[in-house]
């Protein structure tokens, strides 16, 4: 069995790009791996966050986890916090990272925007998130594509550190990427990638939009003047995403979905859009209502740490014995 593991930051309703993107995958793993998904409270706090909020937003992921589909008793579901060993490990490999490599990452240069005063956590975020993911020996890392960087990084200071320290410190992870929606687009803006931050929030949809708001934002969605449906991304992105969307939550390929919709206008198009997204949304949305302030959510989160802190024990026990920490 192979080890999985993936994580998603707390910050903000979860939104049509983590799903089609990654949590997806999530679901579709834990059938014949050994997954471990984890809520990353620790990463969120490189930008402020209000600590009511924040706690509450730890819960609302945790509860859409379940929501969509994750099975406790199949899978570990766990806030990264409750875990000592991911910011222990995330120190010891900030010590094995270069500042260059991750002065060099496409996120760190998005976020800081060139100023010298941002948050050092910002810079060394992607050395968290590599321990998060070596500190469970994990196989695969089922993400979107905006995570490449992040794994390739991950990759290499793992080979760097066995190189160093000793073959079998850590295992060698590899990404997942969907071939359709691993990277969904903003509504808005096509040429930018759908994300929690934006401030026009109709350039997303998040899980629990209700019907009002998931019509309105796709109504709004960017297109482009030529009035035909077919997928190119070049030169037509707004449509090319709004058709990667309908395909995957419809499960009707997009060739099928061009041939449906030959001679119809964007307008039929989106409206129809509309009902796939409503109708592949509720079901998630009459879960997440029926578990978001349940006890059950609180015990799946506290068994789930203990068992994520006994596999992240061991492999410490090995990495500090690897570096010569302790006694
Ligand atoms: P986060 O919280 O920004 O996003 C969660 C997951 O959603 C994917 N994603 C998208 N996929 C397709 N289209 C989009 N527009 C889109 N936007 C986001 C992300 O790729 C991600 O898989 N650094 C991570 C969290 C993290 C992590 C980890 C992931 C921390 N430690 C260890 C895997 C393993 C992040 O900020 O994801």
């Amino acid at each position: 069995m192979k080890r999985v593991f993936s994580g998603v930051q707390p910050t903000g309703n979860i939104h049509l790009g983590n799903y089609l993107g990654a949590l997806r995958q999530f679901v579709e793993l834990q059938e014949d791996n050994e997954c471990i998904y984890c809520i990353v409270d620790e990463h969120a706090i490189t930008v402020p966050q209000d600590p009511k909020e924040l706690k509450q937003h730890i819960l609302d992921v945790a509860a859409l986890y379940l929501a969509i589909g994750i099975n406790p008793e199949k899978a570990i579901v766990f806030v990264q916090s409750q875990v000592s060993g991911h910011a222990e490990l995330g120190w010891i490999l900030n010590c094995c990272a270069n500042t260059g490599e991750l002065f060099r990452m496409t996120q760190f240069k998005a976020k800081s925007q060139g100023k010298e005063s941002v948050g050092a956590g910002l810079l060394t975020y992607p050395v968290l998130m590599a321990a998060d993911i070596l500190l469970y020996d994990s196989d695969i890392v089922p993400v979107g594509n905006d995570q490449k960087q992040h794994i390739e990084l991950t990759r290499d200071l793992a080979i760097r550190v066995n190189h160093k320290y000793g073959k079998d410190t850590f295992v060698v992870p590899e990404g997942r990427f969907m071939k359709a929606g691993a990277r969904i687009m903003a509504l808005d803006d096509p040429t930018s990638k759908m994300s929690k931050s934006a401030e026009n929030i109709h350039s997303r949809i998040s899980l629990l939009d209700d019907e009002k708001k998931i019509k309105k934002s796709i109504m709004k969605a960017t297109t482009d003047s030529e009035g035909t449906i077919r997928f190119d991304i070049e030169n037509k992105p707004g449509v090319s995403n709004l058709l990667t969307i309908y395909s995957v939550l419809s499960g009707i390929s997009v060739e099928d979905l061009e041939k449906q919709y030959e001679g119809k206008g964007y307008g039929d198009f989106k409206k129809d859009l509309v009902e796939v997204t409503i109708g592949a949304l509720a079901p998630i949305k009459e879960k997440y209502n029926e578990i978001r302030n349940s006890q059950y959510l609180i015990d799946t989160l506290n068994d789930g740490a203990e068992r994520a802190d006994e596999i992240a024990q061991n492999t410490m026990k090995r990495v500090r014995d690897h570096f010569g920490l302790g006694l």
